[in-house]
């Protein structure tokens, strides 16, 4: 049976803290440790954690202000790590063959020239990402600047990261994963990618957060393997980022769809409720324990001095007239290892093989095409959607890293390679898509 839905508190993940700082450059350390986790009500949970916690520590760091986090692998499996949506050097961004080898350990920095953003980091070791993010390995990254410092946008205790994935466990509490025995790829019935049956936010199932009657603003973060959530309170949401940052103005909004790998930072005001009204966050794109996330409970006032301005940053619009070259890239199934699998214009993924060799400042555009629905993920840089179906898309430009390719579409990206050449990947991020090899690799020299 399922556990019953909004018995448990909204756990917060820990902040991490420096171990020192050098300089302007703050060290984190990152254990990966296997450890027991109480995730459902009663019953105890083996998980693979950063500092052996699901989630992992939540990063809060500084645009410009550079970082470095030593990552400690204390697991009996070769790891990766990758900050994503992070604009990291090529040696540091985690390529899926830089493996981190059982008892080793390795620094990534991160200079973090980027603007203020929701990001989350999570292992990306190659063929294997799935079954070990799904263990528990990722945790949220958030860069704050002073272009967002400067707005009266809620922050301290009502600025939430909910990072929201699916899990499913045997009776006894262990996760499940359909994979094979010591080989990637999961069951042939899971070829579209693995969904679990408890909606979980910031590990606990289905919780309950109190608040007061107040602007909160909720970070929420997509880190399911493959589930896609269409989220709705049934009141209106204000839209006031993207996965690439703050949106140039607010928008509201009634429901946010999120791919895997995909962010949006919303503000409720939950000040529109009386006293002890419950709001729900919904999933209207599932049905049944799957259609709930977790719920709101109004239960006090308080003072609120927050507000959502009409103005909240300069959005850059990138002119894909500019563009030095277009390229196109196809994501279909297809034969793997004489089996099925999931590629990128005809070909599994091959670390060796570059698919485009961009050049450092240039802007391109990139032609994502689909069979079937793959969010795709861009390393490296944020990108605009120019078009979707041929359609040019219209309003102001916002900042993605990762895009929802629907059935049979077209998606025209543009982005511009900026400061750092060496290899990086393009990939979907339904995760069993992506260890079946639907994975392209790129270097910008
Ligand atoms: Cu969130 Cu290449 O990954
Ligand atoms: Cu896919």
């Amino acid at each position: 049976p399922l556990p019953s839905p909004y018995a448990v508190p909204l756990p917060i993940p820990e902040v991490a803290k420096p171990v020192r700082t050098t300089g302007a450059v703050d060290y984190y350390e990152l254990d990966e440790r296997a450890a027991e986790a109480e995730v459902l009500p009663g019953l105890r949970t083996p998980i693979w954690g950063y500092g052996g916690t699901f989630p992992g520590p939540t990063i809060e760091a500084r645009s410009g202000r550079p970082i470095v986090v030593k990552l400690v692998n204390r697991l009996g499996e070769p790891t990766v790590l990758h900050l994503h949506g992070g604009h990291t050097p090529a040696e540091s961004d985690g390529f899926p063959t830089d493996l981190v080898a059982p008892g080793a350990a390795r620094e990534y920095a991160y200079p973090l020239r980027q603007r203020a953003a929701t990001l989350w980091y999570h292992d990306h070791r190659m063929d294997r990402t799935g079954p070990q993010v799904w263990r528990g390995l990722a945790g949220m990254f958030l860069v704050r600047d002073e272009e967002e410092a400067a707005l009266p946008l809620p922050g301290g205790e009502r600025d939430l990261p909910l990072l929201i994935c699916d899990r499913s466990f045997a009776a006894d509490g262990t996760l499940l994963y359909p994979g094979l025995e010591g080989r990637p790829g999961v069951r042939e019935a899971y070829m579209g990618g693995v969904l679990g049956d408890v909606i979980l936010v910031n590990g606990a199932p289905w919780p309950e957060l109190r608040v007061a009657r107040a602007r909160y603003r909720l970070r929420l973060c997509n880190a399911s393997n493959a589930r896609t959530y269409e989220l709705a309170t049934g009141g209106p949401m204000i839209q006031i980022g993207t996965d690439g940052g703050l949106l140039a103005a607010p928008r509201t909004v009634k429901a946010i769809r999120l791919a895997p790998g995909e962010r949006a930072d919303v503000v409720v005001d939950f000040s529109a409720y009386e006293l002890g009204r419950r709001v729900e966050l919904r999933n209207l794109a599932g049905e049944g324990a799957q259609g709930r996330v977790m719920r709101f409970a109004v239960d006090r006032d308080e003072a609120d001095d927050s507000a959502v301005p009409a103005r909240l940053a300069t959005v850059e619009a990138l002119d894909p007239g500019r563009a030095a070259v277009t390229r196109d890239f196809e994501f279909s199934s297809g034969g793997l290892h004489g089996g099925t699998g999931w590629l990128i214009n005809g070909r599994p993924f091959d670390p060796r093989r570059m698919e485009a060799r961009p050049k450092l400042g240039d802007v391109e555009v990139w032609r994502l095409t689909s069979d079937v629905a793959h969010p795709v993920h861009l390393h490296l840089d944020q990108f605009q959607v120019v078009s979707v179906n041929g359609e040019r898309r219209s309003g102001p430009p916002e900042w993605k890293d990762t895009v929802e390719l629907r059935d049979a579409q077209t998606v025209e990206i543009v982005t511009r390679f900026t400061d750092y050449r060496g290899r990086y990947v393009l990939h979907c991020h339904n995760l069993e898509h992506e260890d079946m090899a639907m994975m392209a690799a790129f270097e910008v020299v």
